[in-house]
């Protein structure tokens, strides 16, 4: 490595130099500058850090605590296994999750969890952890009773019925909001109104969440064509976008950027990820995309 001596490319660098020696003027200032962006954030009462590697240093002062932020991709690409990588990080951390999963079964979620080294069972014991499935039609079906209840759309104050009161999460994990979305099928603006209600309800009571959703074409990788539950995209607070990304000569990687992140500088670049057995999702934020690609 050339030692060129420029103060500011480091700050944009990110795996940046180790600068150990340079204590001479204004050292706070200038070290603190540098730290955020070599390592990644730490967790504090308003910042909370995924722990998965190589993720956190992308959002330079953390994910703050109550965000929102969807978890796009199309089908396959890693939005399930990115969020059982989260649940583990957190649940082995003492923080407490709800997976509140819409798709697979709570058992056949736990074994796909175990495949990525978590110990549900384990959480479970402690308090830490709770797995359940909901039935989306369920939902629907009450926020319509709800409505016709209250008459006034707008007026109603809708709960969010499928958060069990008797626990408390830090973390709140959503699989999917697609398929909730399409219980709602032909009632958009049903749907739009629950979800302003889980908003206000998970930032009042400053829960950070994950919500996946499903997208067949990413509209910001330039399509036009609106997607079922498009509403959700302004009402998040981040949102983080996994590829499969297809080469042009035959092969495939997987892929991840963030899009959004509000209350944080983010790293926009589009980086690698993989999927790892008994890790679950690793990413590489050395290893921006590059070459002759389609992102999918
Ligand atoms: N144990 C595993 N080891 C490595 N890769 C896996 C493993 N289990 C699933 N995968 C990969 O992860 C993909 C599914 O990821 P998932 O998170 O379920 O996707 P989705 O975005 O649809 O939620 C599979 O297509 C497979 O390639
Ligand atoms: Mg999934």
């Amino acid at each position: 490595m050339p030692a060129v001596n420029t103060k500011k490319k480091k700050v944009e660098k990110l795996p940046a130099v180790n600068t150990k020696k340079k204590k001479a003027e204004k050292p706070s200032t200038v070290n603190i500058e540098k730290k955020k962006v070599e390592k990644p954030p730490e967790a504090g009462e308003k910042h909370i850090r995924t722990y998965i590697d190589g993720f956190d240093v992308l959002c330079k002062e953390g994910i703050p605590v109550g965000n929102a932020i969807l978890v796009e991709g199309g089908p396959g690409n890693g939005k399930t296994i990115f969020c059982l990588t989260v649940l583990k990080n957190m649940c082995e951390r003492g923080k407490k999750v709800l997976y509140m999963s819409f798709e697979e079964r709570e058992e056949r979620l736990k074994e796909h969890m175990k495949l990525f080294g978590a110990r549900p069972e384990e959480y479970e014991k402690k308090g830490l952890l709770y797995v359940k499935r909901f039935n989306a039609l369920d939902i629907a079906r009450s926020v319509e009773a709800l409505l016709s209840e209250a008459k006034k759309e707008l007026l109603i104050e809708v709960q969010p019925v499928l958060i069990p009161p008797e626990f408390q999460p830090d973390i709140i994990l959503i699989d999917s909001l697609s398929s909730i979305s399409s219980a709602f099928s032909g009632e958009e603006s049903r749907f739009r109104i629950y979800m302003e209600q889980l908003f206000r309800y998970l930032e009042s009571h400053k829960i950070t969440s994950f919500l996946i959703r499903e997208v067949a074409s990413p509209a910001h990788i330039g399509n036009n064509s609106s997607e079922r539950g498009e509403a959700v995209s302004f009402l998040s607070d981040g949102i983080i976008v996994i590829y499969n990304v297809f080469y042009k000569d035959g092969y495939r990687k997987r892929a991840c950027e963030i899009l959004k992140m509000r209350g944080t500088d983010i790293d926009r670049r589009i980086i690698e990820c993989e999927i790892k057995k008994g890790e679950g999702i690793v990413f590489y934020p050395d290893r921006p995309l590059k070459g002759d690609y389609i992102l999918t």
